[in-house]
């Protein structure tokens, strides 16, 4: 990551701007004063340079939550922030830096807003959860040049290796995310999925609560597919299998399909792995059975009062506020001017929190440098952090 290490620098008086960088103001740790940050924009971005005491001197560098990508606007609003602040230069490794070749197979690999905002949805979908080698979603993907294919892993090897499939076999219907896939259907819009495949999850068997297959992933899984699309299941777990089989049948009405050891048109290397040792392979297959209601996702983090704000400030709380299926983690409070905070905050769900920061002022608040995305536990986190505003 570029960074500048300084012996000292001058803060100077914002905002100001050099060469399309604004750098709009600075935010000292309330209390302890230890750590700065500097809100910077460049063009449509907006994001922090983080200042850090290190022994003797002070290391600049991004600061992770508003992480900045590509790594010149960065390198260029070091650059500057230093030409300003009249740093004394120790080290840099800015020109160690090279522009990062962007890899045409990097451009199948989308991010979770790319998916809120613009879910492909004119050809048919098929999602393949947990891919691993990529080889039934290749498969499938070269078999039905027609539909459109998500493939969502968690697992970053798995990943590099099936973009550069993508890009190697020429395939043009089939993206992918780095995601956790129980988060994911709560973006998929209602009715478009054709099929699901969860082939050979974890199985989880000494923490149930990791396992992809829960009752609010089928829920989502049935609204997005649509009506006689299928969530299939394959495992060489009996035990998930069991599992499997009682949530699917909680549901007040269900079409299943259950087989055995039915061989697939492609097998996948875990399938290939407990073929040879013997073991059994169930299938469940859960049919969708209506068309469902279509998906709200516009929710507006706006706060609407603050009334409290003195209050929060003075009893300032970082202890990890813990709900059912969320949380709310106040993590550090910055002091930007008398009056004016940005407090750091983690929140939503505990699989795949949103790290932020809040800008504070007497009756107002406001997320910076963006709003969270609509998930249902981000939803949830906000209304509680508007009540701890207002108590
Ligand atoms: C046992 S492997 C099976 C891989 C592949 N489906 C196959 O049959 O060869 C399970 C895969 O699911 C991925 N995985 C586990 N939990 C996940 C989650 N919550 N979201 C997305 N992928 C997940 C793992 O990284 C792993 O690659």
């Amino acid at each position: 990551m570029p960074h500048i290490v300084v012996k000292s620098y001058k803060e100077f008086t914002s905002p100001v701007k050099s060469d399309g960088y604004e750098f709009l103001w600075f935010a000292k740790e309330f209390k302890n004063a230890k750590d700065t940050l500097v809100a910077v924009r460049f063009e449509e971005h907006q994001f922090l340079l983080a200042i850090k005491p290190k022994d003797e001197h002070y290391i600049i560098k991004g600061d992770k939550i508003t992480r900045i990508a590509p790594t010149y606007i960065l390198k260029g609003a070091l650059k500057h922030f230093c030409e300003l602040a009249d740093c004394e230069i120790l080290y840099d490794n800015l020109s160690s830096i090279k522009p990062i070749h962007v890899d045409k197979a990097k451009s199948f690999l989308k991010e979770i807003d790319y998916f809120i905002e613009h879910f492909p949805t004119k050809k048919e979908v098929w999602i393949e959860i947990g891919f691993g080698s990529g080889r039934h979603l290749l498969y499938q993907a070269k078999n039905n040049p027609d539909i459109q294919f998500i493939g969502i892993e968690i697992h970053k090897p798995s990943i590099e290796q099936l973009l550069k499939q993508i890009a190697l076999q020429d395939i043009h219907n089939l993206l992918v995310i780095d995601y956790d896939a129980r988060l994911f259907l709560e973006f998929v819009p209602s009715n478009i999925v054709g099929k699901i495949f969860v082939h050979f999850p974890v199985p989880w068997d000494k923490k149930p609560h990791r396992r992809v297959i829960s009752k609010k992933f089928i829920q989502e899984a049935e609204r997005a597919l649509k009506p006689d699309g299928v969530l299939e299941l394959r495992t060489d777990s009996r035990a998930y299998f069991d599992y499997a089989l009682e949530l699917f049948l909680e549901r007040e009405k269900s079409k299943l399909e259950v087989t055995k050891n039915i061989e697939p048109p492609v097998s996948s290397k875990y399938e290939d792995r407990w073929v040879r040792l013997g073991k059994d392979i169930y299938d469940i297959r859960m049919y969708a059975l209506q068309e469902s209601p279509p998906l709200e996702l516009n929710f507006d983090f706006t706060f609407s009062k603050i009334s409290s704000l003195e209050r929060f400030i003075k009893n300032f709380d970082i202890k990890p506020k813990v709900f059912d299926d969320y949380f709310v983690h106040f993590e550090k409070l910055y002091m930007i001017e008398d009056g004016k905070f940005l407090a750091e905050v983690s929140f939503g769900s505990f699989d795949r929190p949103t790290h932020l920061y809040l800008i504070l002022s007497e009756g107002s608040a406001q997320y910076y440098p963006k709003k969270p995305i609509a998930s249902q536990a981000n939803i949830k986190a906000h209304k509680k952090i508007e009540e701890f505003l207002n108590v």
